[in-house]
């Protein structure tokens, strides 16, 4: 398919109040369940929400082996705070739109889309404030990995690949949008998305993107139906090449003038990303903090396995250093891979971490329209030290590199993972 997602003078605006470095500067020694710099009162909220126990169909079908054997209150899905959600999310479709609903009803129906975005260990790391045609986008604190992320990196990828679900699925309804990176001065605010709910080219007219003299995307419709298809796939690729024409089209796919996503192909450079994966491994899983961290989200089902197995993945990966045998596997990944995509920002702030997990969205969106797969490998961009050296290995360091996927070919298949239906993620 030939270019997909071409900027253009439509109805679509991206504003923002920051384009300058992170603003909370640097992160201070991990803590837990400490969401600072949220506000009170959206924090209040946002407890009063996790407090309240999920509905049956909130939980959907997907309880596993825990309910099955009568030990729910045991599940990783009881409780609030911990409760990854089920598969239930995924069953949703364009049909279900509330065409004659309310406003609110129907941006409410948008964020069903952007739950369905990958996270960091699938944390899931937002809210949603919805009022009328306004829809807010939240950190979620709670969720936020601070060994694995002290600069809340991911956090911001993964809330910019949700950003970018919910704006694919505005365009599919004809909503019209604006959106403002970060508009106030609480960081944990990452967006506030202005709909505009109509028909098509009266808002398009009314909304004027290029007037404001900002960025704006149109997004190939079938974005939108590849949402509840794509998976992260963590098999061996095949060593196929990616077809010319639909490298072109990936590349395409980022149209923002300060993220750029750099494809790697050449095997030497594909064998020193590996040594980097494979030493940030060892690093990593050397820490205690770091194997905790990873334990409990995988406790929690975070990968979507059964409530033993997930029990079982924990107390192993808690214990047992595997680090090793990690190094050798995703080394071993990245050797065969095909090719490995790098988005990379201008600057380090915050507005472009979401925008980089925008441009990641939109390309395991269209790689999942294309037949090909995507595995995001964070490690080394974890480490400082290995990111830097990354730096080097790409070139260009005005460029930061923000997250690393690779990209190929392979028969095996990849389950949806557990999410949080809207209902859970949407904040008063
Ligand atoms: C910022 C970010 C970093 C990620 N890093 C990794 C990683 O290092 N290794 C990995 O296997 N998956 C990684 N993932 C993929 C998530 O684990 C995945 O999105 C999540 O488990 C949900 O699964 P799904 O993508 O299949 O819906 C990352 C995702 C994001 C958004």
């Amino acid at each position: 398919m030939g270019d997909p997602n071409r900027a253009n003078g439509g109805g679509r605006t991206d504003r923002s109040a920051d384009s300058g470095p992170t603003q909370e500067g640097p992160a201070g020694p991990p803590r837990e369940h400490e969401p600072s710099d949220r506000k009170p009162r959206e924090r209040e909220a946002s407890d009063r929400k996790q407090r309240r126990k999920p509905t049956e169909g909130e939980r959907g079908r997907e309880t596993g082996v825990a309910e099955r054997l009568g030990l729910d209150a045991l599940s990783p899905l009881s409780g609030r705070r911990r409760w990854v959600g089920g598969k239930r999310p995924w069953r949703v479709s364009a049909s279900m739109f509330p065409a004659e609903g309310t406003p609110t009803e129907q941006a409410q129906f948008l964020v069903r889309y952007a739950v369905l975005a990958p996270s960091s260990h699938n944390t899931q790391p937002w809210l949603f404030n919805v009022n009328g045609e306004e829809i807010r986008l939240f950190a979620d604190l709670e969720r936020w990995l601070t060994v694995a992320d002290p600069d809340k990196r991911e956090l911001y990828v993964s809330l910019g690949a949700a950003l970018e679900n919910l704006l694919v699925a505005a365009e599919r309804f004809g909503v019209g949008y604006e959106v403002e990176y970060l508009p106030g001065s609480d960081s944990a605010h990452a967006a506030t998305v202005r709909l505009s709910v109509g028909d098509r080219e009266e808002r398009t007219e009314s909304q004027g993107g290029e007037a404001s003299g900002e960025m704006s995307v149109q997004r190939d419709s079938q974005l939108f139906e590849a949402i509840p298809q794509r998976r992260t796939n963590r098999s061996r690729y095949q060593e196929r090449p990616i077809p010319r024409e639909d490298l072109q089209s990936l590349r395409e796919a980022c149209v923002e003038k300060d993220v750029r996503l750099q494809f790697v192909a050449d095997p030497a450079k594909l064998d020193v990303m590996a040594d980097l994966a494979a030493r940030a491994d060892r690093r990593q899983f050397a820490d205690p903090a770091y194997r905790r961290e990873l334990g409990r989200w995988i406790g929690r089902g975070a990968f979507g396995d059964s409530w033993l197995e997930a029990k079982i993945g924990k107390f192993l990966m808690t214990y047992l250093n595997i680090g090793g045998r990690q190094a050798r596997k995703d080394a071993g990944l990245l050797r065969a891979t095909p090719l490995v995509a790098v988005i990379r920002t201008k600057s380090d702030g915050r507005r472009g971490q979401i925008r980089a997990g925008q441009v990641y969205q939109r390309v395991s969106l269209l790689a999942t329209v294309l037949g090909v797969e995507t595995h995001p490998m964070s490690a080394m961009l974890e480490v400082p030290s290995l990111r830097r050296e990354l730096t080097n290995v790409l070139g260009n360091p005005e460029w930061t590199p923000q997250h690393l996927l690779r990209l190929g070919y392979t028969s095996g298949v990849s389950e949806p993972s557990p999410r949080r239906p809207a209902e859970a993620v949407l904040i008063d």
